[in-house]
């Protein structure tokens, strides 16, 4: 059975930083308040240019650049994004300006969990000898669907995109996985469609309405957070084999640096192993564990053989770990 191997990294770059200043000018909130519960200095909001198709193409042309891969070698795209240009999917558009030629594009829908759901779904292709080269991307821009207005939720989002390559290989480097949903916890969080009711013709209506702003019950969400995530890790690294202490970098879902202590704590994992970009980004949902695995590899932490836990979570509720060697 043919493995998988992670060749490449790449993310797109921002340049409209949003500070904890600049949104205390919107919303009753301070900087000091926002940096001691969630450790964010600022995140980024997409450009009027940008849409979530030319960033994710961006993370993605990084990545093969790393991976010294042509774009028309690539045999499929998976877009992990809760956020699309458009519903009917967004991956086709990224195709299309990589110049892709030969690669099949999808989108998969998994929240914060989404990057984590692509890349063993990606796996599972490259496992069973169907496709050789997978572009792997995490992008999101929830700024467009944030309650600005809504102090408890819009201080914790940003925009971004990552992307990783997959190459087929003769070792495995996807050590083991654990994927896990709950939807009974929904209500915790959501991007909820609201329908509204339109007459059509005699009894028929049709329901047309948008997309609610982000809700959030954010106390439920760290506490299911620091439970479920030590635990999926936990599973994922006994099916690859190993224990806490193999573990050479922890790579989270960027949504707390409370959240990101209270996992490494109780994995015990020392402080200066966990990658955080969150005062820089803050929660940039699919898009947060590619961006800061890029980051880290290009930085030098991460080098080639090294074994890094990354686990996703968020809303769905949706959870899951994958322990990958890079390189
Ligand atoms: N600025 C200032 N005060 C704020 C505020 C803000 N941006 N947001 C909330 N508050 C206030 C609340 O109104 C509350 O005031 P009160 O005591 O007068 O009612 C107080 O701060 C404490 O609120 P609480 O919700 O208990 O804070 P918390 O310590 O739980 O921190 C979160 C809030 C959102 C930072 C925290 O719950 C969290 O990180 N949860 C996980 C969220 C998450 O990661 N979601 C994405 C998962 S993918």
């Amino acid at each position: 059975m043919p493995g998988v191997s992670l060749v490449g990294s790449g993310s797109a770059c921002l340049t409209v930083p949003l500070t904890n200043a600049d949104l205390s000018q919107r919303v009753d909130t301070s900087d000091e308040w926002i940096l001691t519960r969630t450790g964010i200095r600022q995140r980024h909001i997409a450009a009027a240019a940008d849409s979530l198709a030319s960033l994710a193409a961006e993370a993605a042309r990084h990545a093969l650049t790393m991976a010294e891969l042509g774009a028309e070698e690539v045999d499929l795209i998976l877009l992990a994004t809760s956020t699309p240009d458009d519903l009917f999917g967004t991956a086709c558009q990224v195709q299309a300006a990589l110049g892709a030629t030969r690669a099949v594009a999808f989108d998969l829908t998994a929240a914060c969990s989404g990057f984590v759901f692509a890349l063993v779904t990606a796996a599972q292709y490259i496992r069973t000898g169907v496709f050789k080269h997978v572009v792997v991307i995490g992008a999101d821009v929830l700024s467009r669907w944030t309650n600005w207005d809504d102090r408890t939720t819009c201080v914790l989002f940003g925009d971004g995109a990552g992307a990783v390559v997959l190459r087929a290989a003769d070792r495995d480097r996807l050590l083991g996985f654990e994927l896990c949903s709950d939807g009974t916890l929904n209500h915790c969080l959501n991007l909820a469609y609201r329908a509204q009711a339109a007459p059509l013709v005699g009894d028929v209506a049709v329901q047309q309405g948008s997309f609610a702003p982000i809700t959030m019950n954010g106390r439920e969400v760290y506490k299911f957070a620091i439970n479920r995530v030590p635990e999926v890790i936990e599973k994922a690294l006994f099916r690859a084999s190993l224990t806490t202490a193999e573990i050479d970098w922890l790579v989270l879902h960027q949504a707390n640096q409370r959240i990101l202590d209270a996992v490494a704590s109780r994995l015990n994992v020392a402080p200066e192993r966990v990658v955080s970009n969150m005062d820089r980004h803050g929660n940039t949902s699919a898009a947060s564990i590619p961006i800061a695995l890029d980051e880290a590899v290009r930085a030098g932490q991460i080098k080639s053989g090294d074994v890094v836990a990354t686990a996703g979570f968020g809303a769905g509720l949706t959870w899951g770990a994958a322990i990958v060697q890079w390189g």
